[in-house]
Formats: structure tokens, C-alpha cells, sequence
């Protein structure tokens, strides 16, 4: 049966219009003023915001990393994800040295299937880039992998400038994006090492072994080698004012680039490293989290288009986990949990507060990462052909957060006790309502979506 969501306010990149919008089984195929169909289920959403499904491209769900693996695997991820209303994520399946993409590409597959209650796609995180993986590119977007990830940093997978070099290169032959984290892994080390003699490893040295000149220095050396080989990139996890600066002085020059943030970034700071014991370790992310004016920076780039998304970097460890780094820092797994809290953060924080407007909200939640990596107008949007992924938000609704009522298994949220306004109360995953009342109703119903080449010109 048909499904018409009536008399909501739907919201896209460029407006939000009251509309209805008429759903036949995993398509919408009708948007717009008082439509009427005798046959369908009329469901009452006025007074509510109509969103495109929300979509994380940066999650690491079921990750092995510092001699651990993530607290949240493909099962209790997508939960999360798909409660706070994000239909769609992109996970990092990661190659290990030695390892093939076309392994790693099977390790996520294995990893996901069967087990995700949102939809889910790949990137391929490169590790260690030769002639024998260039030669796997093209089975990659034959799979639906269209984009890519490089660390600048951790010894495991770090890509040298000769490697990221090739990499872009054979990336510009066929069309696919990369996505950097960008941090000085050599001033990382240094600092690290001094802080191991002078025997100061406590939590709240965490940040200072990381300064945002880690992060400009990096953002610089990348964007350099991008307009050498003359291709966009995307900057991942941006934290810091500094690296904003670095990026705005790139694109002076002509530098096709692109930017994510996070929440983080937008709402945490430096202070909570400051924090006894494990309340510290909570928050160790690598980007650290920084001070205010980044913080302020990084909402200003958002409203201004400078900050094209923003999604979660969800890399959850429990306080056990964590604990392993407590009297030593550099032992700390590293990530926070998010992917569930993501969407009402933007919206209550952003939004409400009036640093962004709701159109900008769509932008970097729904449209704009589509857009990016390949999935549009398929996700991301509310149009006729496009896949029935829906959020309805109530704005009227005021709540918190609080860890009793999240789906991740890290066992607590960065956000504990934060006051929230409006709630997701409904969401719809290609045509199938998987959240009621703001509860998992349907799970498991999550499928693996093969990406196209990205269209930066819509952007
Ligand atoms: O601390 C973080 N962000 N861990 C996840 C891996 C990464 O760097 O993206
Ligand atoms: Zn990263
Ligand atoms: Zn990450």
C-alpha cells in the first residue's frame, strides 16, 4: 500500500516547503501540494520537518585498532545510526599492509551483511599503495567503491607523500575522491617521545601532542600535492581554525577541495581533557578536540558553505577499552561515539541556535555527502525516483541525551545530560517505516548501496 505522509514542512538544500510526499513501496514518486491518492495510508505529519534520510559518511563500525576492536560493530552501529535518523552510512572497509583491496573489500562485506538496520557503503581506506593495487582500482568502482581514504598519520596505514602522490594520480584517471586525514605524523612522534621521557602521559597531555599546526602543516602538504597532480580531495574530521585558514588559502589559489567536520568540533572542547581518570579518556579523538573559537570557526565555514559536510567519525570504545591508556595517552584507542546523536545536535545546536540555517542542515546531513560519494539524487533528497528515505522530526518535542536510551555499545555518550529540542520520531528506510516513536521497530533491513562516481559539480 501506498504511504502519503501529509502536511509536513519538507526541507531540501535549497528550501523547506510544506508538501506532501507519496511513497509506493521503496521509491517516493510524488512531492508536492495536497496530492491525493484514495488507495494510500494517510499519515498526519503536520507540524513536522520532513528530512532526506541523513547520511555519516565517516563511521568505523567493527574495527580492529590499537591491539582492540571498536565497541560497536555493523549490529549495534546501524541501530544507533539509523534511531538518530541516518539511513544511509559509509564506513572505512581498511586495507592492512600486505593485504589486497579486494580482501579488505570482503572483510567489511562480511563484516555488514545481514547485520545492518540502515543502508551502508563502502570506502576504501589505502594502506599501502603499489602497482599491484593500482591494478585493483577499477574492480573497486565496479563494486561501488568510488571513493577513497589516506591517513597521514598512525604507523599501521599511513601513506607517504610518494604513495598519496600516485594514489591521486591514479585516482584523477578514474574519476574517484580521496579523503585524507591530515595530521604531522613526525611532529606527533616527537611530541610523543617528549612527553615519554619527561614522564608526563596523562590524559590531558593528549591534545598537546597535537596541536592544530599538526593539522595545518599536513592539510598544506596535501593540498600542495592535490594541485600538483591537479584533482579535488576531500579533508576529513577538519577540527581547527588554522586548518579551516589553510584550506581557505588553498582554494584561493585555485585548490578544488572539500571539507568535513564533525560534532565534536561544533560542540566539545579542550577542557575535557582536563577531566580526572577515565571522564578524560572519554574524549580522545585524534584530531583532539580544540578550543571555542575553532569551534566557533568551524559553524561560521559551515553557514558559509567553507564546510561542505559534516558527519560522525564514529569510532566507539568502551571505558574498559579506553582504560588501557590511562596512566599512557599513546596506548588509548582512540574515537568517540556519535552516530546517533548527529542530526538533533546539528538541528538543536545549529539551527535552533541560528548559526546554520535548516537548508544548510540538509546540505551537509543529506545532500551534500550524496553528492560527494556517488548516491545522488538516489539518497539525499526528497524527489520523485528517489529512494523512500524519510526522517520526520517534531520540532516541538524537547528531550536530553542520555547513554539508558542509546543503541551503542561504548556505554556512554560524550553528550550525557545535553538538553536537546525536537526529536526523530519516525524514519523511513526505502519505504519501510524502521523507527516509530522514536524506537527500532524493524531491524536488519539495511542493504549495501553501490556508489557512482561522485558530481562535484552539483555541489
Ligand atoms: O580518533 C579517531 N578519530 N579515531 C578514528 C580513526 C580516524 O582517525 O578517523
Ligand atoms: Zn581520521
Ligand atoms: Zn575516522
Amino acid at each position: 500500500m501506498n504511504i502519503l505522509l501529509r502536511g509536513g514542512t519538507v526541507v531540501s538544500g535549497v528550501n523547506a516547503k510544506k508538501q506532501d510526499v507519496l511513497i509506493s513501496g521503496s521509491k517516493i514518486v510524488k512531492v508536492g501540494k495536497f496530492i491525493n491518492d484514495k488507495d494510500a495510508k494517510v499519515v498526519d505529519v503536520s507540524g513536522k520537518l520532513i528530512f532526506p534520510g541523513f547520511i555519516d559518511a565517516h563511521t568505523h563500525f567493527d574495527l580492529e585498532v590499537s591491539d582492540t576492536v571498536t565497541a560497536d560493530d555493523f549490529e549495534s552501529g546501524t541501530k544507533a545510526a539509523v534511531c538518530g535518523g541516518t539511513t544511509t552510512i559509509i564506513d572505512f572497509a581498511t586495507q592492512n599492509k600486505g593485504e589486497s583491496l579486494s580482501q579488505a573489500l570482503n572483510n567489511w562485506h562480511l563484516k555488514a551483511f545481514a547485520k545492518s538496520s540502515c543502508d551502508y557503503a563502502f570506502h576504501m581506506a589505502v594502506s599501502d599503495f603499489n602497482d599491484n593495487i593500482k591494478e585493483e582500482l577499477p574492480a573497486m568502482f565496479e563494486q561501488g567503491v568510488s571513493s577513497f581514504k589516506a591517513y597521514m598519520t598512525y604507523d599501521a596505514m599511513m601513506l607517504s607523500d610518494e604513495e598519496l602522490f600516485s594514489l591521486l594520480y591514479s585516482l584523477k584517471e578514474q574519476g574517484g575522491i580521496l579523503g585524507v586525514h591530515c595530521e604531522n605524523h613526525g611532529i606527533i612522534k616527537s611530541l610523543t617521545q617528549k612527553h615519554k621521557n619527561d614522564g608526563t602521559l596523562s590524559v590531558g597531555n593528549h591534545p598537546k601532542v597535537r596541536p592544530s599546526a599538526v593539522e595545518a602543516e599536513a592539510i598544506s602538504r596535501l593540498l600542495s600535492i592535490a594541485m600538483v597532480v591537479d584533482v579535488p580531495v576531500v579533508i576529513v574530521h577538519l577540527s581547527s581554525k588554522d586548518g579551516l585558514e589553510m584550506v581557505e588559502h588553498y582554494r584561493e589559489k585555485g585548490c578544488k577541495v572539500y571539507v568535513e567536520t564533525c560534532p565534536q568540533y561544533l560542540l566539545l572542547d579542550d577542557s575535557r581533557y582536563e577531566l580526572s581518570g577515565l571522564e578524560g579518556a572519554k574524549y580522545v579523538c585524534s584530531p583532539p578536540l580544540r578550543k571555542k573559537e575553532d569551534s566557533k570557526a568551524l559553524w561560521k565555514a559551515i553557514k558559509l558553505g567553507q564546510v561542505q559536510t559534516v558527519a560522525t567519525d564514529h569510532c566507539s570504545f568502551t571505558l574498559e577499552q579506553k582504560s588501557v591508556g590511562l596512566e599512557d595517552f599513546s596506548k588509548m584507542p582512540n574515537g568517540l561515539p556519535s552516530v546517533e546523536t548527529r542530526g538533533i545536535l546539528l538541528y538543536t545546536y545549529g539551527v535552533c541556535k541560528k548559526r546554520i540555517s535548516i537548508e544548510q542542515m540538509c546540505k551537509v546531513l543529506c545532500e551534500n555527502p550524496a553528492k560527494l560519494y556517488g548516491m545522488y539524487p538516489k539518497k539525499g533528497v526528497i524527489k520523485a525516483g528517489s529512494d523512500a528515505d524519510i526522517v520526520v522530526l517534531d520540532p516541538k518535542a524537547d528531550g536530553f541525551i542520555t547513554k539508558n536510551t542509546h543503541h551503542s555499545k561504548a556505554g556512554y555518550t560524550p553528550y550525557e545530560g545535553v538538553r536537546t529540542k525536537g526529536k526523530v520520531v519516525t524514519v523511513y528506510l526505502r519505504g519501510k517505516k524502521v523507527v516509530e516513536n522514536g524506537e527500532l521497530v524493524i531491524e536488519n533491513k539495511g542493504k549495501y548501496v553501490k556508489r557512482d562516481k561522485n558530481i562535484l559539480d552539483l555541489i
